[in-house]
């Protein structure tokens, strides 16, 4: 069992271990508040283990150097950003190549076809546009939902994240009712205008929520990961796919996260069916990128649209979309780095991983579980799986939480913030994820009585 004040006391040492290993990034992070909010350049970087962010100055493959000197083994990977690892070597030539170049012109260029034929080819659907981040690809795609439907409304999953996304930033009270969701900042309008929101799994409100025929897209995660990592039951797939052709709907995959599962995501390896896909983040190595692909029956009726609309795609899209760097650089990606060989050999890594928490696990006989998802293992301090965003939420302890995170930390690992998640790539090692088992029973060890 755990103890409280043994995870207590051990992690005020923690912390004071953090600052006395950390002084260059604490000086840095201080610095950095005159002019960045929060001492940040994006808020969510003050939530890593200590409250401060290690200052990064080095990198390659699966490490990363502190300003400080210390070496980590890095598990977060930018959050899927690096899944490829920092800097492998055909994305960083590609990307040197094209900084000579010239990096964007507003024109396309030749890699911008091959990766559209590369993703129709992994992915199955027809047509394929790119955008900055996938947090716009998901804006552009329910654009294009909605001018095709003349709907209004999203609906998404309780507890999904699908960038930021203004509609999708949306939870459900427990008497059903749409709120915008805990810790959103300026919400645009009432999310409860412009979104549904069910629970994962729940069926029958699923179908509750689309027969009015008022929703254009389901966007769905095909296994929820920002809130851990919540599986579809059996045949939840199906169900989804089956109401929302029945009520006129068009559902969105959003493989953002999910592209760990195997080369073709989590939609070739279950044959889903969507019409809408939208990935990004490590398709160019951590360049910002998206991208959405839609089926040929939506590209033509998309085009209809924009024809009567004059004109190309008003208001979707951006200057930088699509430029020559970024698609050099997906190109390369797709063609050398993620290749059915980074799947191969980083899942059966992965599952050792996975294997190394369960020795501790039984070793200690923790109500603890793990969930896995191709390269992406995460922990979780509770027994029962989750079967939707509220259980997920239901079962966070902050406190063992912050506590595996700093000491991992101040051990040279980085795990992914905001939930215990490791992402595995090619640059890792066997003795890589051994360490962390080895640091992770230490940690247990020590609150456990
Ligand atoms: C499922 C999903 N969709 C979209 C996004 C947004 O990606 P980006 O940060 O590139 O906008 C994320 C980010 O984590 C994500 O997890």
């Amino acid at each position: 069992m755990i103890n409280r004040d043994k995870l207590n006391s051990v992690y005020e040492r923690e912390l004071e271990m953090f600052k006395d290993l950390h002084p260059k990034s604490i000086e840095r992070f201080e610095a950095a508040k005159n002019s960045l909010l929060l001492g940040v350049p994006l808020n969510w970087m003050v939530r890593y283990a200590g409250g401060v962010p290690i200052s990064v100055v080095d990198s390659g493959g699966a490490s990363l150097t502190d300003a400080d000197g210390i070496k980590y083994t890095d598990f977060c990977l930018g959050d899927t950003g690096s899944m490829v690892g920092h800097g492998p070597l055909p994305a960083a030539k590609a990307i040197a190549e094209h900084a000579y170049k010239g990096t964007s012109f507003m024109l396309p260029t030749e890699d911008a076809t091959w990766c559209g034929n590369e993703l129709q080819r992994r992915f199955g659907l027809k047509y394929w546009q790119f955008s900055t981040s996938a947090t716009d690809a998901n804006r552009f795609a329910i654009r294009l939902a909605r001018q095709i439907t003349k709907r209004p409304k999203v609906l998404v999953f309780n507890w999904c994240y699908h960038g930021t996304v203004d509609e999708t930033i949306a939870t459900l009270t427990e008497d059903g009712s749409v709120i915008s969701r805990k810790g959103n900042i300026g919400p645009q309008i009432d999310p409860s205008l412009t979104t549904k929101v069910c629970e994962w799994n729940d069926v029958a409100a699923l179908e509750e929520a689309l027969k009015d025929e008022d929703v254009a897209v389901v966007m769905a995660e095909p296994v929820m990961t920002n809130i851990g990592i919540v599986h579809p039951l059996p045949g939840f797939h199906d169900e989804l796919r089956r109401l929302t052709r029945k009520y006129g709907t068009y559902l969105l995959i959003d493989e953002t996260h999910t592209i760990c599962a195997g080369i073709g995501g989590y939609t070739k390896l279950h044959g889903l069916d969507p019409d809408f896909f939208v990935c990004g983040k490590t398709l160019a190595s951590g360049i910002p990128v998206g991208t959405y692909g839609f089926t040929e029956e939506v590209g033509e009726k998309a085009k209809a649209e924009l024809d009567a609309l004059y004109g190309l795609v008003k208001g979707i899209g951006g200057t930088l979309a699509a430029n020559a760097i970024t698609m050099a650089t997906m190109r390369a990606v797709l063609s050398e780095v993620l290749t059915p060989e980074f799947y191969e050999r980083n899942i059966p890594l992965a599952d050792r991983f996975n294997e190394g928490i369960h020795q501790s696990i039984r070793e200690f006989n923790l109500p603890w579980s793990t969930q896995k998802l191709g390269t992406r293992v995460e922990y979780w301090f509770c027994e029962e799986e989750a079967k939707n965003g509220t259980d997920a939420v239901n079962s966070r302890d902050f406190e063992l939480d912050w506590y595996m995170h700093i000491y991992a930390l101040n051990r040279g690992i980085l795990m992914t913030p905001f939930h215990n998640m490791a992402i595995i790539t090619t640059a890792h090692t066997q003795e890589d994820v051994d360490k962390h088992t080895e640091i992770f029973r230490a940690a247990v060890a020590e609150i456990v009585d």
